[in-house]
């Protein structure tokens, strides 16, 4: 309640009369809720305000952030560059007098300053796909999975795997980040299912999806590995394979969370030992807002 007064209430009868106590305790009551109706108009006011400040301050914060990180990571890789080039130098000058073991320490400081620059990179990815404007519309996610597929086997030399694309699977998304998810998930399907002798990799759509989602997946008949863990492989630098058998940073599946969550999607794992995985991606079957743009703080912390 106001301490001062805000303004007055009046009364006009039909014929004239003194207010009874009833009346008078109905003004009041009416007098007290308008003035409360009054202040919590300006204090919601206030209050927007003040949400809109603080969002503008968070906003202005993550890009300062994201403008430092990026310098830090241009700075680091140019060092680790200088790293692996002088030691490939000395490996090269002095090979012939080193002793095994020492030949072995050099490849170990290339092998270490290769995983940091692959890390780096991987964080950078997982702060854009957090970021990055979200263009959504129709997407044909057969066409998508062939073109990361052809990329995938130009950029490495991935084992001659069977691949089975079932044609015309559609989803609501952006582009860039469907991409982005079905890239790590192929790369990884390839890698786990390297070491079998007759690797096989199947991408299809789940025919008891609800009307307003499409299911689609992606199996291969791997390694696999403990179902126990399933949930935990999307948080960051989560591995279960020994990187000496299976190398790689451990973001790839943070990587797909994110850029599905971006779109309104999520994912899951099914997998057994020894006989392979499955991923389950769920997106929008029909346009729908994408989510707001997500702290890297938060994912790693
Ligand atoms: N298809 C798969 N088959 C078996 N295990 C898998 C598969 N995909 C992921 N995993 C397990 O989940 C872990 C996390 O996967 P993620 O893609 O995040 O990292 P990564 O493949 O180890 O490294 P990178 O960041 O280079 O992709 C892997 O280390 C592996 O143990
Ligand atoms: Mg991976």
């Amino acid at each position: 309640m106001p301490s001062h007064p805000i303004g007055a209430i009046g009364t006009y009868w039909a014929t004239q009369r003194h207010a009874t106590p009833e009346d008078v305790e109905l003004m009041q009551a009416l007098a007290n809720a308008t003035s409360l109706t009054i202040e919590n108009v300006g204090f919601q006011k206030d209050l927007e305000r003040r949400v809109i400040e603080r969002t503008l301050d968070l906003e202005r914060t993550n890009q300062e952030l994201e403008a430092f990180s990026s310098s830090v990571s241009h700075d680091l890789r140019n060092r680790l560059n200088a790293i692996l080039g002088f030691s490939s130098l000395l490996e090269m000058q002095a090979s012939p007098r080193l002793e095994t073991a020492q030949q072995g320490h050099i490849h170990t400081i290339r092998d270490c300053a290769s995983q940091m620059k692959q890390t780096i990179s991987d964080l950078m990815t997982l702060v854009h796909a957090g970021r990055q404007e979200v263009e959504t519309g129709l997407i044909d996610v057969s066409v998508l999975a062939q073109q990361s597929v052809a990329d995938l086997r130009k950029g490495s030399a991935l084992p001659d795997a069977e691949v089975q694309i079932t044609p015309c699977l559609t989803a609501y998304g952006d582009a860039g980040l469907l991409r982005l998810a079905l890239d790590n998930l192929l790369s990884n399907a390839f890698k786990y299912s390297s070491k079998q002798q007759h690797p096989k990799v199947v991408i299809g759509a789940s025919p008891t999806a609800p009307a307003d989602k499409v299911q689609l997946f992606i199996q291969d008949n791997g390694a696999g590995f403990d179902p126990r863990y399933a949930d935990r492989l999307f948080k960051p630098f989560v591995r279960l394979h020994d990187e000496s058998e299976f190398p790689g940073t451990g973001l790839g599946l943070t990587i797909v969370r994110r850029a599905l969550e971006r779109l309104g999607g999520s994912t899951s794992a099914e997998s057994q030992l020894g006989i392979g995985t499955t991923f389950r991606i769920t997106l929008p079957s029909q346009p729908m807002r994408a989510a707001a743009p997500a702290s890297i703080a938060a994912e790693l912390l």
